[in-house]
């Protein structure tokens, strides 16, 4: 079999410029998104550029094209896709970002946040916007119940793309009723019948990779069930966005067949990704690229810029509670939150803050050990560890959720333990403690996943930017 080489971006969040990128009320909104929305269309010009002067055969667009769903934002992106779409084929699905689920796009205009004269898309809409990507050329078509498109395509002689709508699952949640899967298993079998390879695309997840304590919000309904049904009817490959973390991670069902998901970044936001993958009947080949120069308003930006502003999120937040109480009540309405009704008093978030700003990790682990009797952090590990800032530590783990660990801690480093000793912490306490409420199996899997998402952070279990994964016989 030939091989096939796809392109696959997703979360571009365009964000019209004509919505208002200057003002207070702005740079609020800004200052608490990880993308960079003003600059979305730059980034995602130079991601398309790069990607058409490659060889890749095919395009694949996972979802949340938009920013939330703006007309105006769909028909600026779209100008873009289709000139992409005159050096190679462009296959999409659209997201709940697409269509504004939430209801809350918006323009921004000095202090003013206005949702007034904000049209947006509805799905069925967007099924004959994007028509030609996707729908135009399938070989069967299913329209989900709340009108948008999932398609099946022949991608090249071998291959077939399963580009599918995953916003609803008729039960409250993401995902397929029950109808629509019978349609998805039908073109995995006909795929099959065929002696096709099928690669998936939806925009939620299926399985929560390295952590469900940070992607368990993000997945489809039933996902266990649904990722036992694909692998063991023949699915191996699924592409999906949504976390806006660029992460790589297998479901073995319980007949042993293995289904990957290969989560994609945000291209709007840290680090900036695009993947190629390659395939063919042996092997595929996950190679995660970067947009590490691109040209916005006469200047030119790189992966400094949009680093700096992914870490403003958490920055900010540290930043601003050392400030004052005003300046974090001021960031936390950004995000939708009131500093009032935060249970932890302003006092303490602010004693926290100094300390993770101004110790060394030496320093905050003797503090730790102090309240702990000296079992809390390996003190040889830490000693190690005086020159570092706990801030930038933070920082750094703060930015491997989103780039898969670019910089990833071995297991017999002193960051790894240091990490690995706090982040048991909960778990060792509650051991001691006669409480039973901390015994209780809730608890126990939150410990548990608290554990398991600091060390797939540190080290991952997959190489998240390149790696070779041998095909099912
Ligand atoms: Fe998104
Ligand atoms: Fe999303």
């Amino acid at each position: 079999m030939d091989k096939l080489k796809l392109a696959v971006i997703a979360d571009l969040h365009y964000y019209s410029p004509s919505l208002g990128t200057t003002g207070r009320a702005y740079e609020i909104r800004s200052a608490t998104d990880q993308k960079c929305l003003a600059e979305s269309g730059a980034l995602t010009d130079a991601a398309f550029e790069s990607i058409a002067l490659s060889d890749c055969d095919a395009v694949l667009i996972a979802g949340d094209l938009s920013n939330d769903g703006e007309v105006v934002s769909h028909q600026e992106v779209k100008v873009k896709i289709d000139k992409l779409a005159q050096s190679k084929p462009v296959f999409v699905v659209y997201a709940t970002h697409d269509w504004c689920c939430s209801e809350d796009a918006a323009r921004y205009e000095g202090d003013q946040v206005i949702h007034e004269g904000v049209p947006t898309m509805t799905p069925p809409q967007l099924r004959e916007f994007y028509y030609e990507y996707g729908p135009r050329d399938a070989i069967s078509e299913y329209i989900c119940e709340i009108g948008a498109s999932s398609y099946c395509v022949k991608l090249k002689d071998g291959y077939r793309l399963l580009g599918i709508n995953d916003d609803k699952n008729g039960k409250g949640k993401a995902g397929y009723s029950e109808a629509h899967l019978q349609w998805i298993l039908k073109q995995i079998a006909d795929a099959k019948a065929a002696g096709d390879t099928i690669i998936a695309m939806h925009h939620h997840l299926i399985m929560p990779g390295f952590s469900e304590l940070v992607n368990g919000g993000m997945l489809i309904g039933d996902w266990q069930e649904m990722a036992e049904t694909l692998a063991d009817a023949g699915l191996e490959f699924l592409f999906v966005g949504h976390s806006h973390t660029q992460r790589t991670s297998c479901y073995t069902s319980k007949q042993g067949n293995r289904l990957w998901q290969i989560n994609l970044g945000s291209s709007s936001g840290w680090p900036a990704p695009y993947t190629f993958f390659t395939i063919d009947d042996r092997e595929a080949q996950i190679d995660v690229n970067y947009t590490t120069r691109f040209f916005y308003n006469g200047q030119v930006l790189g992966s400094d810029f949009v680093r700096a502003h992914t870490l403003g999120v958490v920055k900010n937040i540290i930043e601003n509670a050392d400030k004052g109480r005003d300046a974090l009540a001021a960031q936390l309405k950004g995000y939708g939150l009131e500093l009032d009704k935060i249970k932890v008093p302003y006092p303490i978030i602010r004693s926290l803050a100094k300390h993770v700003k101004n110790d060394s990790i030496k320093q905050a682990a003797a503090k730790v050990n102090f309240l702990t009797f000296g079992k809390g952090i390996d003190k040889k590990a830490a000693a190690e560890l005086h020159n570092v800032k706990l801030v930038d530590l933070v920082y750094e783990l703060f930015l491997n959720f989103f780039d898969g660990s670019l910089h990833p801690h071995a297991p017999n480093s002193a960051v790894y333990k240091v990490v690995t000793d706090a982040a048991s912490l909960p778990r060792r306490i509650a051991a001691k403690l006669p409480v039973k409420a901390l015994k209780k199996e809730k608890i126990q899997k939150l410990f548990a996943d608290v554990e398991k998402t600091a060390k797939e952070t540190l080290y991952p279990a997959v190489n998240n930017q390149h790696a070779v994964i041998a095909r099912r016989k």
